[in-house]
C-alpha cells in the first residue's frame, strides 16, 4: 500500500491530522520523528497569511526534518487562496492542503471550511486557482457533506480531482454531526470510487484495529489520524507497522515515555518561549499521562505549574515515580 502525492511519494500510508492548536511544529517534528508518512500544518486563514500577520508566519514555521510536509490553507476568496499559496510554496511548503472541512462557526460563517462544501461552483473556482497558483501538489480535505441530505464528497471529489488536486482527504461525518456520532468509513467507499487519485480516509482511529477496519469497509489509500495521536505520538507509526506485515510495536517504556515528553516540553519552550510554551505544554504533558497512575493529581499540579522549571521538575518527579513501582 503506496500514497504518491504527485511527484512526492510516502514512506507509509499513514498521515497525521492537521489540528489548530496541537499539529504545531514541536508536535509535527516529534510525530515525524517517531515515523509518519506526512504531517499538516494547523489550519492558516488565507487572509491572514496574505497579510502576515506574527501568529500565521509562527504557525507556518518548518523545519527540514519534517519534510515532506504540507500547509493546510482555508478561505473562501479564490485569489487569496492562490496568493497564499504561493506564499508558502516560496517559503518552503511541499505540498498545499486545502480546508473544506472545518466546521466551527468563525470558519462556516467566513463561508470557508465545511461552508464551501455547499457551493461547490465557489469550491472549484478556489480549488483551481490554488492549483493554478502553485507547482507543487495541491490536496483537499474535506467532510462527507453538510448534512445528512447532502453528503455530496463523492462529486465534489470528482470536481475536485477535475481542477488538478492530487489527494483527497474525507473526515466520514457531516458538518452538522461536528464530533457526534460515528465516523462513516463506509461512505468514504463511494468518494474512492469515483475519483483515480489517492483517497485517505479519517475520523476515530483509536487503535490498529480501527485502523484496519476503516481501510477495510472504505477501501481508502490510506489513514489520517487525529486525536488518535494524543499523548500518543507514537501511534501512527505503531498503526503503519500494523498495517505494512501485523507487527506490533510495543508502546515505549515509561522511562522511554519520559524522555519523549521532556524533548517535547523542551521544544515547545523553545518554540513558543517560556510563557506560551507552557501554557500549550500543559494539555500535551496531560495528554501523555492519560490512565497511568494517579495522574489525575498530576495533572493538577501540572495546570498550575506557571514556569518551565517548575513543570519540568513535576514531570520528572512523577515519571521517575511510576518507573521506579
Ligand atoms: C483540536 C482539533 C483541531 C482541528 N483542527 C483542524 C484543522 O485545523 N484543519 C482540519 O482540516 N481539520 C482539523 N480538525 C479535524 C481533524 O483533522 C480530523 O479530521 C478530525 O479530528 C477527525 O479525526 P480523528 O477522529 O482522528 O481526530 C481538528 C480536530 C481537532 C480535534
Amino acid at each position: 500500500m503506496t500514497v504518491t502525492i504527485g511527484p512526492i511519494k510516502l514512506c507509509m500510508p499513514v498521515i497525521l491530522a492537521p489540528m489548530s492548536g496541537v499539529t504545531d511544529m514541536p508536535f509535527r517534528r516529534l510525530v515525524k520523528r517517531m515515523g509518519v508518512g506526512l504531517v499538516i500544518s494547523e489550519m492558516i486563514a488565507s487572509q491572514a497569511m496574505i497579510r502576515h500577520t506574527r501568529q500565521t508566519m509562527k504557525m507556518i514555521e518548518k523545519s527540514a526534518d519534517e519534510q515532506p510536509m504540507a500547509v493546510q490553507l482555508a478561505g473562501c476568496e479564490p485569489e487569496v487562496m492562490a496568493e497564499a499559496a504561493r506564499l508558502n510554496q516560496d517559503l518552503g511548503a511541499q505540498i498545499i492542503d486545502i480546508n473544506m472541512g472545518c466546521p466551527v462557526k468563525k470558519v462556516v460563517n467566513g463561508y470557508a471550511g465545511s461552508a464551501l462544501m455547499r457551493d461547490e461552483l465557489l469550491a472549484a473556482r478556489i480549488i483551481e486557482a490554488t492549483v493554478k497558483a502553485v507547482s507543487v501538489p495541491v490536496t483537499l480535505k474535506m467532510r462527507t457533506g453538510w448534512d445528512d441530505h447532502t453528503r455530496n464528497a463523492p462529486r465534489l471529489a470528482k470536481i475536485a480531482e477535475e481542477c488538478g488536486v492530487q489527494m483527497i482527504t474525507i473526515h466520514g461525518r457531516t458538518r452538522c454531526q461536528l464530533y457526534n456520532g460515528k465516523s462513516d468509513w463506509a461512505f468514504i467507499r463511494q468518494v474512492k470510487q469515483a475519483v483515480h487519485v489517492p483517497v485517505i480516509g479519517n475520523g476515530d482511529v483509536v487503535t490498529l484495529a480501527d485502523a484496519e477496519a476503516l481501510l477495510e469497509q472504505s477501501g481508502a489509500d490510506g489513514v489520517m489520524i487525529g486525536r488518535g495521536s494524543y499523548g500518543r505520538p507514537w501511534f501512527p507509526n505503531q498503526v503503519a507497522a500494523y498495517l505494512s506485515d501485523k507487527t506490533l510495536l510495543p508502546d515505549p517504556s515509561l522511562s522511554e515515555q519520559h524522555q519523549i515528553i521532556k524533548d517535547h516540553v523542551e521544544e515547545m519552550l523553545r518554540h513558543y518561549g517560556e510563557e506560551t510554551g507552557v501554557k500549550i505544554a500543559r494539555k500535551h504533558v496531560g495528554w501523555y499521562s492519560k490512565g497511568l497512575n494517579k495522574s489525575t493529581d498530576f495533572r493538577v499540579s501540572i495546570n498550575q505549574a506557571d514556569n518551565a522549571q517548575a513543570m519540568k521538575a513535576l514531570i520528572d518527579e512523577y515519571y521517575v515515580a511510576l518507573s521506579d513501582s
